[in-house]
């Protein structure tokens, strides 16, 4: 089916108070996993790559210090594999580039065929932020492709106080960026942090949310707002994971909170953490459990039992980076064994993102 910006499928949720999980992936197999349990769903699936995802999906291990090179080379592999099965897919489906550091990397991704991208200019001070951002917006918007801004900064939960040196967003400060800048959507900073370690009574400052909307529709400001670090960190898949020897401590956003804010405006979720933890506790089981006898020639597992409090599923399957950020002609038997248990820890979470944000059956209603 369709191949479309993300600001088509995010307008249809708000305008209908539901919201869209935007879903992190690493490897090509969990692009294919989410469009798939998408489908499953009857709706539209938004997948996204973060800056360092971009850099392993190139071939870098070491994906922190991934250069531009590595970025373009993962930016073609994954906008390359997403079109193709867009194009065979039920569901519109969008590409998104998560928390884009420069101009530099949004035009790569957009050149890669990318439709949506963001630029997190965030850190920056705010003048300069807008420049960044309207420059960003000025390429992506001649090329069709969505672009996604952030004002207010994402840390920790405790220390925030609603005040002039909060660095939750500024409703009033974001009816100006968005004006200014056009961009299509909106990462704002209210109470969510990114990571498992969340706090452990998350509450997000709905006022936020509602304000800023308000502030939007009197002045016929079209624009959708985003939440990052919104993990639902599950209690059972944490406890399954130290159950299996495992050591990760985590505390997600409670969905009750979310339920309260996607109706005033928030469209789009972004949640990496779950397919992290889900992925680990995939392959925890099929070593402990399903598969032991993998483990004496495993070149994953003695990584994973190396550093027991990690869920970095990129640390561990990176003996194996080059078969799974391509589509190799033959898997090695390890990777061909692990592969359904990788697909099935991001269905686990997509599913039950598409169920709990209430995208489910929205296919036929998006229009381009
Ligand atoms: O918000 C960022 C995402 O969690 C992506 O993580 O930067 O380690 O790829 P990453
Ligand atoms: P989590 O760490 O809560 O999954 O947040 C992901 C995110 O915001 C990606 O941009
Ligand atoms: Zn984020």
């Amino acid at each position: 089916m369709a191949y479309i910006q993300s600001k088509t499928i995010l307008k249809h949720a708000r305008d209908n108070k539901y919201a869209h999980g935007a879903f992190n992936v690493n490897l090509l197999i969990q692009a294919k996993a989410i469009i798939e349990a998408c489908e499953e769903n009857r709706c539209a699936a938004i997948i996204q790559v973060a800056e360092p995802g971009l850099a392993f999906i190139g071939g870098r291990a070491d994906f922190l210090n991934g250069t531009i090179e590595d970025k373009k080379r993962g930016a073609k592999r994954i906008a390359n594999y997403v079109k193709k099965l867009a194009k065979e897919a039920t569901i519109p489906v969008s590409l998104h580039l998560d928390h884009g550091r420069s101009y530099e990397t949004c035009k790569i991704c957009i050149e890669a065929g990318f439709n949506s991208v963001m630029i997190d200019g965030s850190a920056l001070e705010y003048e300069d932020n807008l420049k960044l951002t309207k420059k960003v917006v000025n390429y992506a918007h001649k090329h069709g492709v969505s672009v996604e801004g952030e004002l207010g900064v994402l840390a920790g939960v405790e220390d925030h106080v609603f005040s002039a040196t909060s660095t939750y967003t500024n409703p009033l400060l974001a009816l100006d960026y968005v004006k200014k800048t056009g961009v299509d959507l909106l990462a704002i900073s209210y109470g969510t942090k990114h990571g498992a370690v969340k706090g452990d009574n998350v509450k997000l400052r709905k006022e936020i949310v509602i304000s800023t909307m308000e502030l939007f529709n009197y002045e016929n400001v079209d624009c959708v707002l985003v939440s990052h670090g919104s993990s639902l960190v599950p209690e059972y898949i944490v406890n399954e994971i130290n159950e299996l020897g495992g050591n990760v401590k985590g505390k997600g956003v409670p969905i009750s909170e979310l339920n309260e804010v996607i109706p005033s405006g928030i469209a789009k979720i972004n949640m990496d953490t779950d397919i992290r933890l889900a992925t680990t506790r995939n392959l925890l089981e099929f070593y402990e459990i399903y598969h032991p006898e993998y483990k004496e020639n495993s070149k994953i597992y003695p990584l994973m039992v190396e550093k027991r409090d990690s869920f970095e599923y990129r640390y561990y399957l990176k003996e194996y980076i080059d078969e799974l950020v391509t589509e190799p002609k033959k898997y090695s038997d390890e990777v061909k064994a692990i592969l359904p248990y990788l697909v099935l820890a991001t269905k686990e979470i997509v599913l039950t993102a598409n169920v709990l944000f209430k995208s489910f059956g929205d296919k036929t209603k998006i229009k381009e």
